[in-house]
């Protein structure tokens, strides 16, 4: 196992040990997408029965909690979720984050918005001074793939066109290369103002609460604070 996979399952176990001991029993969990969420899932199997079941964040979560005999409940039925746990591409100081590597930003921001609590669950590598050196995923309409693009050109970026990637939703993702993002919440109203953009990648309007990263001398936790700046609990 590489380090940066000793931390992504570090912080899985941990994000589990939070749940079993902060979810009330038969309580409904929200599930991120990913590697490390992947590790969360299974880390999620000896205590599963006290779990009321979960809502995913994409069809891979879902075909995983399933085989592992967790209910999975669709968000509808549902009007609030006490914690929704997920990985990230990158997350700042200010607990914002740049998400949607996978491509499933979509339904992650969805199912983040119906929850109380965030928790991160990071490797090191992810923790970054400024967002923006991984290039932001954003989620778009297919007929408007050329119109979004000359937009984010426009706005200095270099935008890809994931090849052979259809998300969950029947879109396709562009890869923005390039962007400078000193003010994330800024740039997510920006972005989200382009007609044919369902979801761009920056999770700052809801960001993280609680960010647990695996770092070479353990588990560190950073919470939000009370008037939003986050501060060290390890
Ligand atoms: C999925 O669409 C993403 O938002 C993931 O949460 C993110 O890419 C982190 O993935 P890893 O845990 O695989 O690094």
């Amino acid at each position: 196992m590489t380090q940066q996979d000793e931390q992504k399952e570090a912080v899985a176990q941990a994000a589990a040990a939070h749940v079993r001991e902060n979810l009330p029993q038969g309580a409904l969990l929200g599930v991120g997408t990913g590697s490390t969420a992947n590790r969360f899932i299974a880390a999620l199997a000896p205590f599963r029965e006290r779990l009321g079941g979960a809502v995913a964040s994409s069809e891979a979560s879902r075909e995983r909690l399933t085989a592992l005999g967790i209910r999975v409940v669709d968000l509808n039925e549902v009007t609030e979720l006490a914690l929704y746990v997920d990985g990230a591409d990158e997350i700042d100081p200010g607990l914002s984050m740049l998400k949607g590597g996978g491509g499933a930003l979509t339904r992650e921001k969805i199912v983040a918005a119906a929850a109380r609590v965030f928790v991160c669950i990071a490797d090191a590598k992810k923790r970054v001074p400024v967002l923006g050196k991984f290039p932001l995923p954003v989620e778009v309409i297919p007929m408007a793939t050329n119109l979004v693009a000359r937009a984010f050109t426009e706005l200095g970026g270099a935008p890809r066109l994931r090849a052979g990637f259809v998300t969950d939703n029947g879109n396709v993702i562009l890869d923005v290369h390039g962007l400078a993002i000193p003010d994330p919440l800024a740039l997510e109203a920006r972005i989200n103002q382009i007609p044919g953009v369902v979801t761009n990648g920056l999770f700052a309007q809801r960001g993280a609460d609680i960010l647990l990263l695996g770092t070479e001398t353990g588990i560190l936790r950073f919470e939000r604070t009370r008037d939003g700046s986050p501060e060290s609990k390890d």
